[in-house]
């Protein structure tokens, strides 16, 4: 069988080894042969690959980010380049392509199966909003380096007496805030699936400077947005070239709107991108390894149009088109839990 592995959207933690499982298994136990297109689906338009042996995956397994690079392509250049792709695949004898990506990767990769090519796809992000999967890898990375950054600020606000409002990734979910400001043991948590009232995020700050504590930590995601009819005007993002939203800065946004209020000094933390670099851990090599492992199993048993999914303890297939539909988000009795919900 002749596979060909691209990493698309976003980078994620655990990238280089789904790369390094695909080609192990695929070249040890199957015999095949394996190339990985560059920069994502560019790579696989402009027909720009090299070919992937055990050497090229050597040493990457701890390795952040991707070999292959990474970009994101928008969707009108990708509609357009279905017959392109199709033709690179045909020209390159290729049997299956492990799309490795986002929700904006799994949908190129669902358009691109339902015009016929054999893809099985590979679901990644920090930000664990695929559904159809209970884990993507990453997001176990990003919540490790956001609760060491928050345990960090625990010390430093505490010094200076001041409320820390720490903005994580999460566009549409707020899984990482939920997590690491669990993890951290954060005074107030906004996920962008329940909009805040700042009146509400004040008085819980409030309160507990009222009750003689010294500092707060607020962790919020940074797509979170405040409740319609609330009193907080909010500073509109913009959109990038492929039509994502570049968001304004809530943390700065909401630290000035706190101080104000409060009468308390205030700063704002933006994590950004060292929540996505750097090394994966244990658990994210794991799942990363046996997603590779799988997706080239469903290759070899011709199941295209699938995606690999974490069940439980279970690595199961999934249909592209179902794992697209819809994001998975922050359940209420989820948010309930974590004990400091606005
Ligand atoms: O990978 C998803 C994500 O981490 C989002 O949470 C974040 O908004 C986005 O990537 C930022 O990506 P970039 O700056 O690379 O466009």
């Amino acid at each position: 069988m002749r596979i060909g592995v691209l990493t698309s959207g976003g980078d994620c933690p655990g990238l280089n080894a789904v790369i390094r499982s695909v080609v192990h298994r695929a070249v040890v136990d199957h015999g095949d042969e394996v190339i990985g297109f560059h920069d994502g689906w560019k790579g696989l338009l402009d027909g720009d690959f090299r070919k992937l042996d055990l050497d090229a995956v050597g040493g990457i397994l701890a390795r952040g980010g991707t070999i292959l690079g990474s970009s994101r392509v928008q969707p009108a250049h990708l509609r357009g380049g279905v017959e392109q792709a199709r033709g690179h695949v045909a020209d390159l004898g290729l049997d299956a392509i492990i799309p490795i990506g986002g929700e904006g990767t799994l949908k190129a990769a669902n358009l691109l199966s339902e015009a016929g090519l054999p893809i099985v796809g590979v679901p990644k992000t920090i930000d664990n909003d695929i559904a159809s999967t209970d884990v993507t890898f990453g997001f176990d990375t990003a919540v490790g380096v956001a609760t060491e950054a928050l345990d960090r600020l625990k010390t430093t606000a505490e010094s200076h007496q001041r409320v820390l409002i720490v903005e994580v990734m999460g566009r549409h979910t707020g899984w990482i805030a939920l997590h690491s400001g669990m993890a951290a043991g954060a005074h107030a948590i906004v996920v962008p699936e329940r909009p805040f009232d700042i009146d509400e995020l004040t008085e819980v700050v409030g309160e507990r400077f009222s009750a003689g504590k010294k500092f707060a930590i607020v962790v919020v995601a940074e797509g979170a947005k405040p409740r319609a009819g609330t009193s907080m005007e909010v500073e509109q993002g913009t959109k990038d070239i492929y039509g994502h939203e570049r968001f304004a800065g809530m943390a700065t946004q909401l630290s000035t709107e706190l101080e104000q209020r409060l009468g308390k000094e205030a700063r704002p933390v933006i994590l950004g991108h060292v929540q996505r670099g750097g090394t994966p851990t244990a658990y994210d090599r794991v799942l990363a390894t046996r997603f590779g492992w799988h997706a080239v199993e469903a290759a070899h048993r011709g199941e295209f149009g699938m995606m690999t999914a974490l069940r439980g303890t279970d690595i199961v297939m999934v249909p592209l088109g179902e794992a697209v539909e819809t994001l998975k988000t922050v359940p209420a009795e989820r948010y309930a839990e974590a004990e400091c919900v606005l």
